[in-house]
């Protein structure tokens, strides 16, 4: 009989399913997009229903094409982190709209404890910044500003993606994995940390709703048999730019792993002990297995793809995100054009959440093509800032590892290699955030007995070397200095 392992991707822009055979071959995948909410500008929400009838929509579809629940080894879930989700424990039904991670109500909130001096604490205990991308603040805010939350009391569950789904798969476990709880902020990361009662009291958070922190993979949590025609066990779980470092083979000291999706996520593995940044990167929990925990250095850029989704959807620029490459390569350099695209702030290494887009350097000979061309140009030179931090932090890379949707795109891997000016690896399978969940799930249902053993899953490789004059990279990065100066005034 065949076996599978279900990958449950539920990502920021779209909610996926995907099976996997045990020697890591995607055989079937099934796709959502989500609906974006945008109240007002800074606002980011989902619908945390949606969230979940996506999910079980498309696992639904897996398990039938697996030929039913008893196919199924394994489940395995990854997901968009730091979205923070409110339900009933009675009904598991959401009480409020999921607060996405790019929503930014909350920095005035970071901005006063930052002036009231927390700051190094946070950094010390939970390996992050004062900077509303995390969960804390989020959830301190919902709770003094949607009553119904409080009026729950006892029965009010609070919990990233992960946890939210799992309760849903379960019919009421209440828990999250180490990787995804140290994005809260709410965590004391070092090897024996929980919820920590500093961080929960500068946030105004009540312990007793959140979830228990688990390990990555084992016997997590079994889905209810009435939902998929038979209880299948939950064996791993992890949040999605773990995942993909995960599935990048990122397993030793220093392999670093940049994912382009809705934004673009470097993260250097660091091994069991826990790293610490003078420039602005993140520590966070990689994963945990059998309560270790391994560690990593991660530069988080807010806006990768959703440029591209913004050009196609709100500028129409581009009819679709692919077309870009071949505008990129139609004019021969940017023609003196440069794009940030903070449109949702600036996160590492400047954390501006004030900041905000521009395109500089505009005049009539400026062509679509080159404000494309300065959009997908933008990517390489975020992850050479995140470079020029990692190699401050005594951290340098040695090569980078891409993945994401928008790495299809050759021009701009070739970018990525000569702006960075090291070798850049692109595995042909790019869906590394869900086979690195499918390796997790793997060594939790024990067909592995650790990742370097399910690594095997892992596919072929492509190279790309960098081949730019020193000159051009000069010019390129001097330009993009100016810019991004001009976005943060
Ligand atoms: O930290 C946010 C990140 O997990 C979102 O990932 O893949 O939805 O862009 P993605």
């Amino acid at each position: 009989m065949s076996q599978y392992i279900l990958v449950i991707d539920e990502g920021t822009t779209s909610t996926r399913a995907i099976l996997f055979s045990p020697m890591g071959e995607m055989i079937a995948s099934a796709q959502k997009p989500l609906t974006q909410h945008y109240p007002a500008p800074g606002l980011v929400e989902h619908d945390a229903e949606e969230i979940w009838q996506h999910s079980l929509s498309c696992a639904t579809q897996m398990v039938n094409k697996a030929g039913g629940a008893q196919h199924i080894i394994a489940i395995a879930i990854t997901n968009q982190r730091e979205t923070i989700i409110f339900w009933d424990r009675r009904t598991g039904k959401p009480v409020a709209p999921a607060i996405v991670w790019q929503d930014r109500r909350t920095a005035d909130i970071c901005a006063t404890l930052k002036d009231a001096g927390h700051e190094k604490m946070v950094q010390e205990k939970s390996g992050l910044l004062l900077d509303p991308y995390f969960s804390g603040s989020k959830i301190g805010w919902a709770l003094e500003n949607w009553p119904q939350l409080k009026q729950l009391g006892e029965n009010l569950a609070v919990g990233t993606v992960e946890s939210y789904l799992t309760y849903r798969l379960t019919g009421g476990l209440h828990i999250t994995d180490a990787s995804n709880a140290s994005r809260t902020a709410l965590m004391s990361i070092g090897q024996n940390g929980g919820w920590d009662d500093d961080l929960l009291n500068i946030f105004n958070v009540p312990q007793h709703i959140l979830p228990e922190i688990s390990d990555c993979a084992g016997q997590l949590g079994h889905s209810l048999p009435d939902i998929f025609g038979g209880a299948i066990p939950i064996c791993g779980m992890a949040g999605d730019q773990q995942a993909a470092t995960i599935g990048q083979g990122c397993l030793a000291k220093g392999q670093t792993k940049a994912t382009f999706g809705t934004g673009a996520f470097i993260l250097t593995q660091s091994g069991t002990e826990r790293p610490y940044s003078d420039n602005k990167l993140l520590s966070t929990i990689a994963w945990q297995l059998n309560g270790e925990r391994h560690y990593a250095l991660e530069g988080s850029v807010f806006v990768a793809g959703s440029l591209m989704q913004w050009m196609r959807d709100d500028m129409q620029i581009i009819a679709h995100a692919g077309d870009s490459e071949a505008l990129a390569k139609s004019v021969p350099d940017n023609g003196g054009v440069f794009l940030v695209p903070a449109l949702s702030g600036l996160g590492a290494p400047y954390w501006n959440p004030h900041a905000r887009g521009i395109i500089s350097g505009l005049s009539f000979a400026a062509t679509k093509a080159h404000i494309v061309r300065a959009g997908l140009e933008a990517m390489a030179h975020q992850a050479h800032d995140l470079k020029t931090a990692y190699a401050a932090d005594g951290c340098d890379w040695g090569e980078l590892r891409i993945d994401g949707g928008m790495v299809s795109n050759d021009w701009m891997a070739q970018d990525l290699a000569d702006i960075l000016n090291i070798g850049v690896e692109r595995p042909y399978f790019i869906e590394t955030t869900a086979l690195g969940a499918a390796m997790l799930a793997a060594v939790g249902a024990n067909l592995y007995q650790n990742l370097n053993e399910a690594a095997i899953m892992r596919g072929k490789i492509h190279q790309f070397t960098p081949n730019m004059t020193e000159q051009s990279r000069q010019n390129r990065l001097d330009g993009w200095t100016k810019a991004v100066a001009l976005a943060m005034k």
